[in-house]
């Protein structure tokens, strides 16, 4: 296959884990007859530095042509870096949005899973992390809070911020078709979360959410409130399967799912619209602290790349075979710094990079 690759390399180690990832897919490519396009384009800090903005439309146009976009992470540090000094719209951020947004990338895909060879890493009690967890959260990423008309006005003297929170039953719907789809293909259970107990736009996600589930005979169906949600991810994370909600919750719940695998380094995601187009990416930040250090883990970039394979171009052999090479890696002991634990051999971002690339077959 010809696969026509955009890649966002950003801020922060964005660079670092995107050339690894690079390394990974040549290696695959190689292995099972197929051609790479790589074409890199600037979002972010990055993109700001050169165009003075972090999105431009040019980069829009080229992220648009490919069959699918891979990036690294994008941002700094926000009370150090000059870009934070910007207006909000003009911050890395922005660019982020914005793409997701000019791409209609709707469905965010979070896989957050506990590795054998990883439990240690868990800050949860052994007799808690021991049954093991393997969640995927699907957070609707282009609507809600994020995407809502906002402003800040002074009314008699007192500033005043305003936010605003829609969602239409279309809107809820795509995601939740998503979310079954997915369910079906796993273990069979959507756990729906909102906050229906005082948002209008929550009681009628749970109500559309309800209609969706009428197609899915084989898929169980549970709601739970996103504040008891974000307890019994600490208390019991095992009952999850696919946890389908919206923007916002998504967003804080899937760096609580994250932080409780113990390693974020190790998470990828997945942002799809209604084809086969998706963009690639860690769920972890750009890490500016360990920027250009050699010491950051490339492992949730190349996993997210799997999920490229797996989810954009239908490779799922390929997309077998990088998972596999990083368990295979996990198995024979090398870690990076970031999940380093006794006995093991610690390596740097770019050694990681060559042993995955190493150990596809
Ligand atoms: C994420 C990030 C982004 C989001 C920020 C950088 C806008 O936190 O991907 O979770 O909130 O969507
Ligand atoms: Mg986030």
């Amino acid at each position: 296959m010809d696969l026509k690759i955009t890649c966002i390399p950003g801020d922060g180690i964005g660079p670092e884990i995107v050339a690894e990832t690079k390394k990974v897919l040549e290696r695959v490519a190689e292995i099972y007859g197929h051609k790479l396009h790589f074409e890199d384009i600037l979002m972010g800090g990055a993109s700001i530095d050169v165009h003075g903005v972090p999105l431009t439309e040019e980069a829009v146009e080229k992220a648009k042509a490919a069959d699918a976009v891979l990036m690294g992470s994008i941002g700094g540090d926000t009370t150090t870096s000059p870009w934070y000094q910007l207006p909000p719209d003009r911050r890395p951020e922005a660019g982020l949005l914005a793409l997701r947004k000019a791409l209609n990338l709707f469905a965010n895909l979070r896989p957050a899973v506990l590795y054998d060879e990883l439990a240690g890493a868990c800050p949860l009690k052994e007799e808690i992390s021991k049954a093991g967890f393997d969640m995927l959260i699907m957070r609707e990423l282009t609507g809600g809070l994020y995407f809502g008309e906002r402003k800040t006005v002074e009314e008699n003297g007192v500033r005043k911020a305003i936010d605003t929170l829609t969602y239409d039953e279309n809107e809820i719907r795509r995601i939740a078709v998503k979310g079954f789809d997915i369910a079906g293909k796993r273990r069979g259970k959507v756990t729906s979360v909102d906050k229906a107990n005082v948002l209008d736009s929550s009681r009628l996600w749970r109500k559309v959410v309800e209609e969706v589930a009428k197609e899915y005979p084989h898929v169980t169906l549970e709601h739970m409130l996103v504040d008891n949600c974000a307890m019994q991810l600490v208390k019991d994370p095992a009952q999850f399967d696919v946890i389908l909600t919206e923007n916002m919750f998504g967003d804080i719940l899937s760096d609580e799912a994250s932080m409780v695998t113990g390693s974020i380094g190790m998470l990828a995601s997945a942002s799809l619209n209604d084809s086969k187009f998706g963009l690639y990416e860690p769920s972890h930040g750009s890490a500016p602290d360990i920027a250009g250090k050699d010491v950051a883990n490339p492992i949730a970039t190349v996993l997210s790349a799997a999920m490229m394979l797996r989810y954009s171009f239908d490779l799922d052999r390929e997309a077998d075979a990088v998972e596999a090479a990083v368990k295979q890696v996990l198995k024979e002991g090398y870690r990076t710094r970031d999940i380093m634990s006794e006995g093991c051999t610690q390596v740097g971002c770019s050694e990681m990079g060559s042993l995955l690339a190493d150990r596809i077959v």
